[in-house]
């Protein structure tokens, strides 16, 4: 492995191992080397005054880039997403170290509404759609921050239809009746309202169908290739990410312990071991994988 970043050079970013490869997804190297449209230099994030969780992490999203944020429960994916969205505050969190770039702009001091006006807008976590509100009342509330006429708003829903047709179906249902799929269809319809340019997204497969999981999945390439948008991808399910990524870094305990080509990484022996629940043998049972397990030469 080698230790050369194929990102953009950050300054003062920590040793991580980086996997290289000149043939990831489609025109990866172009996309990898386009220009930062987000950069993550060195971020410390401390929960109440006193839980350090983030320890240095630094990442790139290129324009026109999908980029896979991948790592187990707890590695501090949910906490980077919040520190780009300036959400923390609301958890007792600071960014106490490093800094956020975004299209080279410092944002760290921009309110979350400031930022989805300059088109960054995180789809958390757990879905959370208005239950008592409609699906369409629900997506109108993505136009909300952006003070748009009602043509425009009529044509942004028109669109989010045209890219989640079964939500056209549900507009009038109650979103606390509808399906984990239909609400996560809501959740980034919503921010689709919002005509985004780079949407973080948390965890968009948890608990779905794989089927469902592999649909939303195809409306996020669909976004990126057709209208241009850009998305920071928080993933545990790391298989389905990396197909859908052009790169990737891993958490592990608040640090990136891994980056590179999505191709590369799932090609590479530790990520097939620690993360796929795979090996060159093919995939092992958990008994082989409690009994004998590599140990992970980051740490050694
Ligand atoms: N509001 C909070 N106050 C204190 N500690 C927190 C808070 N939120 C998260 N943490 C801790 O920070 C660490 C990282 O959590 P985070 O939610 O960022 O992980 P994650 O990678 O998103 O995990 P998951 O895959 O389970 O969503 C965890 O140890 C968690 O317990
Ligand atoms: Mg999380």
């Amino acid at each position: 492995m080698s230790a050369t970043p194929t990102t953009t050079p950050i300054p003062n970013t920590p040793p991580v191992h980086s996997v290289q490869s000149g043939i990831g997804g489609a025109s990866p190297t172009e996309v990898v080397h386009a220009a930062p449209l987000l950069t993550v230099n060195g971020i410390e994030v401390i929960y109440n005054h006193v839980i350090l969780v983030l320890k240095g992490v630094s990442l790139v999203v290129p324009e026109g880039g999908v980029v896979a944020l991948l790592g187990a429960n707890g590695a501090g994916k949910t906490t980077t997403l919040r520190a780009i969205s300036n959400l923390l505050k609301g958890e007792r969190g600071d960014v106490t170290k490093g800094y956020i770039e975004y299209r080279e702009q410092r944002i760290e001091r921009l309110t979350p509404a400031e930022l989805v006006k300059r088109g960054v807008v995180q789809v958390m976590e757990g879905r959370h759609c208005f239950a008592h509100l409609t699906v369409e009342e629900n997506l109108l509330t993505g136009a909300y921050t952006r003070n748009m006429s009602r043509g425009d708003v009529s044509a942004a829903l028109e669109k989010v239809y045209a890219y989640f047709p079964r939500l056209k179906t549900r507009r009038t249902s109650q979103s606390g009746y509808t399906s984990g799929g239909e609400q996560q269809m809501t959740a980034v319809g919503r921010a689709l309202m919002a005509n985004p340019r780079l949407i973080l997204l948390d965890e968009p497969s948890m608990g779905l169908a794989p089927q469902i999981v592999e649909e939303i999945f195809e409306i996020v390439k669909d976004l990126n290739s057709r209208e241009g948008v850009s998305f920071l991808l928080a993933e545990q399910n790391t298989a389905v990410a990396l197909r859908y990524a052009d790169y990737g870094y891993i958490l592990e305990n608040g640090r990136v312990v891994m980056d590179g080509e999505a191709r590369a990484l799932g090609e590479n022996e530790d990520v097939k071991e620690f993360y796929l629940g795979l090996s060159s043998s093919g995939r092992k049972s958990f008994r082989d994988t409690k009994f004998y397990r590599r140990r992970k030469r980051w740490l050694a």
